[in-house]
C-alpha cells in the first residue's frame, strides 16, 4: 500500500467505468449515509478466507466462484437465493467427492449490483440514453428516468446485500448446509434429469461414507464439518464511492478492510495499473481477484501482482483468466509462465464465461456450453503443460430453469432462448448446465 492511500485517495487517479450521477451533492451524502452504517463482514472473516484461497495458491484446495452476472432489486426472494445456493453446494459436493479436493466456496452474491459497460449510451429507434450499469446505479427500462444514474440507489444494494448476507449466513449454519441434506440439495427440474440422477448417486455414496464413518466410530454428530457450510461473498468492486463507503479499520489489527463482501475483484476494463480501482483495492485487506482478458501481456500481468500483492501473502489475489475457447490455449500459457517466473503466489481461477458470449440470430446474447467446456479445457491443459494449479473456476449460474446459455445436455437451442430468458446482463448456465459442468470439471480435477 502506497503511503498516501486512504480510503478516499482513489478520487485523485482517473476513474474509468463511473455512473455519471444526476445530482453529485446527494451521492457525497449517500457515501456518508453508508459510511456510519454497520460493516457487512468482518475483518477476521475476510482473513480466513485469505487464508483458504492461499491453499487454492498452493495447490491443495479448488476455487469455486460462482452466482449472476447482474443481482436484481425486483427479482429478490428468499427462494431464489436457497436455490443458487443449492446449485452452488450441489456443485462443490460433486467436486469434492470426485476429486478429493477441499472445494472454497464463494458467492457472486450479496452485492453483486453493478455492471462495467463496453459502451456509454445505448440507441433505440433513434433515441439515445445512458446505458444500463446496474440496479446500483439505474433501471434496465429503456426511458430516461430509469436510466438516471440515482446515487440513493447505493442505500438500496446495501440493505439488499445484508438480508441476502443474512439469509445465506443462516442457510450456510443454520442446517440447510448439513451434509445429511444433501438429497434435499437436488431441486425438482434437476432431480429428473440424467445430470441429477447421476448426483443422486453421490449423495447416496455421501451417506454411506457417512454410516461408514459412524460404524468405525467417529462421532459424526460431534464433527462441525458435516453440518455446516462456509460460502463467503464476492462482486465486482466498481462503484468506489460505495466500496469507499463500507471500507473500515480493523479494530484488532489496524489495517483497512472493504467490509461489502468478503472477496473483491477488478474487472476487465478497470484493471488499468495507474488506475483508481487498482489503487484502491491495493489498500484493503481483503482477498482479491482480477480479471486478465487477452489484451493483457506478461509484464502487465506480473505489474498487477507487484501492486496487488507486494507482500507476496498466498491468498491474497486470484488471477481470473476469462480469454474465450479460441485463445486460452495461445494467451494463458505465457501469463502463467511470467507469473511462475515472478515468484509471485497466485491462485488461477478460469472464468469460461465472458470470452465466449455472443448474439445469436434471434438477437438475444447468448454463450453455448460446449465452448464453456471448451475454455475450462484449455484451461486445465494450460496449467498442465507449466506445471501449475489451475486452482477454481468462475461461473455464472442461477438455481433456475432458465434458457439463457445454448446447448447442454438438454440441448437449448436458439430458438428455445425466449422461453426463459430472465437475465439482467448476461446469460446464465441454469441447474442442469451448471451441475453437468460441475461433473465434467470434477473429471479434470482428478487428472490434475
Ligand atoms: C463480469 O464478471 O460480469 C464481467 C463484467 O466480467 P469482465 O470484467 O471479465 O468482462
Ligand atoms: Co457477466
Amino acid at each position: 500500500m502506497s503511503p498516501t492511500w486512504s480510503p478516499s485517495s482513489w478520487r485523485s487517479f482517473p476513474s474509468v467505468q463511473q455512473p455519471d450521477w444526476d445530482d453529485p451533492a446527494e451521492l457525497e451524502r449517500v457515501v456518508e449515509e453508508l459510511s456510519a452504517l454497520p460493516p457487512l463482514v468482518f475483518a477476521g472473516e475476510a482473513r480466513r478466507l485469505t487464508a483458504d484461497l492461499g491453499r487454492v495458491a498452493a495447490g491443495e484446495a479448488f476455487l469455486l466462484q460462482a452466482g449472476d452476472c447482474a443481482e436484481s432489486f425486483d427479482a429478490f426472494s428468499a427462494d431464489a437465493i436457497r436455490d443458487k445456493l443449492k446449485v452452488i453446494l450441489q456443485m462443490a459436493v460433486v467436486l469434492m467427492y470426485s476429486s478429493g479436493v477441499p472445494v472454497v466456496k464463494v458467492g457472486r452474491i450479496a452485492g453483486q449490483f453493478a455492471k462495467p459497460r463496453s459502451a456509454g449510451t445505448e440507441t433505440i429507434d433513434g433515441v439515445t440514453l445512458p446505458s444500463f450499469r446496474g440496479h446500483m446505479v439505474n433501471d434496465i427500462g429503456f426511458d430516461a428516468e430509469a436510466r438516471r444514474a440515482d446515487p440513493r440507489r447505493l442505500i438500496t444494494a446495501y440493505h439488499q446485500s445484508a438480508s441476502t448476507l443474512n439469509l445465506l449466513r443462516a442457510f450456510a449454519k443454520g442446517g440447510f448446509g448439513d451434509l445429511s441434506r444433501v438429497h434435499a440439495w437436488n431441486q425438482q427440474f434437476v432431480a429428473s434429469s440424467a445430470e441429477g440422477r447421476r448426483y443422486e448417486e453421490v449423495a447416496a455414496g455421501i451417506d454411506r461414507t457417512i454410516r461408514f464413518m459412524a460404524a468405525c466410530g467417529i462421532d459424526t454428530e460431534a464433527t462441525p464439518q458435516l453440518h455446516t457450510v462456509d460460502v463467503s461473498t464476492s462482486h465486482e468492486a466498481l462503484i468506489l464511492g460505495y466500496e469507499q463507503a463500507l471500507t473500515r479499520q480493523d479494530s484488532l489489527t489496524g489495517d483497512w478492510y472493504d467490509c461489502s463482501a468478503h472477496m473483491l475483484w477488478i474487472g476487465e476494463r478497470t484493471r488499468q495499473i495507474d488506475g483508481a480501482h487498482v489503487h484502491f483495492l491495493s489498500g484493503v485487506g481483503n482477498p482479491l481477484g482480477c480479471k486478465v482478458g487477452p489484451s493483457i501481456t506478461p509484464d502487465e500481468v506480473v505489474a498487477l501482482c507487484e501492486a496487488l500483492n507486494p507482500d507476496r501473502i498466498p491468498g491474497r489475489l486470484t488471477l481470473i483468466s476469462r480469454m474465450g475457447a479460441d485463445q486460452i490455449g495461445t494467451a494463458l500459457p505465457p501469463l502463467l509462465e511470467a507469473v511462475k517466473e515472478s515468484g509471485h503466489p497466485v491462485a488461477w481461477a478460469c472464468d469460461p464465461m465472458h470470452g465466449n458470449t455472443f448474439t445469436a440470430p434471434s438477437g438475444r446474447k447468448t454463450r453455448h456450453f460446449d465452448a464453456v467446456l471448451a475454455e475450462i479445457a484449455g484451461f486445465f491443459a494450460a496449467h498442465r503443460a507449466a506445471g501449475t494449479w489451475p486452482g477454481g473456476v468462475h461461473i455464472e449460474l442461477t438455481g433456475d430453469d432458465v434458457t439463457e446459455c445454448l446447448g447442454g445436455a438438454e440441448q437449448i437451442l436458439d430458438a428455445d432462448l425466449g422461453t426463459r430468458y430472465e437475465t439482467m446482463c448476461d446469460p446464465r448456465l441454469n441447474g442442469r448446465q451448471s451441475l453437468d459442468l460441475a461433473f465434467r470439471v470434477a473429471e479434470l480435477l482428478q487428472r490434475s
